[in-house]
């Protein structure tokens, strides 16, 4: 398992396969709109992607700039946030977009966005990557999932996190960046999938410990009970 052989195939595969997801940017376009990466990111936290979508859509119809979203009253937010659960994020949800209308732009590099309300490091980290083309090592997961497997990560969760996260450093390319973590996310949520995962449609399956081992489904590794 060559780490550099990892990105070329998993992108390859991206430009075919890419789930069509309203806060990507559109075929043509050169780049997302960092207020609908942003705001995608933040409903995506705790959230499923098909329970996010209607209320992505109606956000954006509603309040469809960092601007529209900072003069919103927090009671019309709150209302169009029922539904979507942990309700902070909503209070941050606003305090953020405040932040970025008076600051004029939403900042660009993972380290600036991890200071603003509701940006953690997973999100600070996608934002860089899929808004901005930053590398930026990205790990939920599905990622999680995915590189337990091409890597056959003996640790069990959560000790093997920091293995993980060094791991997902080494194949995360410096181009497409951003392309290449949501390759990663369509990869564990349609192929590489927690318990039946469709090794003969994965794109990495010839650079996969995992399934080298014959049992790509025993990672991530469970701990003893
Ligand atoms: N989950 C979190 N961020 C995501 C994204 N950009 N695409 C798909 N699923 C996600």
């Amino acid at each position: 398992n060559v780490p550099r052989a990892i990105a070329a195939p998993l992108l390859s595969w991206y430009d075919a396969h890419a789930r069509d997801l309203p806060w990507r940017a559109r075929p043509g376009a050169n780049a997302p709109d960092p207020y609908r990466v942003w705001l995608s990111e933040v409903m995506l936290q705790q959230t499923q992607v098909a329970t996010v979508i209607p209320y992505f859509a109606k956000f954006t119809a509603r309040w469809p700039s960092f601007e529209a979203l900072a003069a919103a009253e927090d009671a019309d937010l709150m209302a169009a946030w029922a539904g979507l659960g942990y309700y902070a994020r909503a209070r941050n949800l606003l305090a953020c977009a405040r932040e970025v209308a008076r600051r004029g732009a939403l900042p660009e590099t993972e380290a600036e966005l991890l200071g603003l309300p509701g940006v953690g490091g997973y999100t600070a980290a996608a934002i860089a990557a899929i808004a901005f083309g930053q590398r930026a090592v990205v790990v939920d997961a599905n990622v999680e999932r995915v590189v337990t497997r091409l890597f056959a990560v003996p640790d069990p969760l959560p000790g093997a996190r920091p293995k993980i996260r060094a791991l997902t450093d080494t194949i995360t390319p410096d181009a497409r960046a951003g392309d290449f973590a949501q390759a990663m996310m369509d990869l564990g949520s349609g192929i590489c999938t927690a318990r039946a995962p469709r090794c003969l449609l994965c794109p990495l399956r010839d650079q996969c410990d995992g399934f080298a081992t014959g049992a790509a489904e025993t990672f991530p590794v469970k701990a003893a009970k």
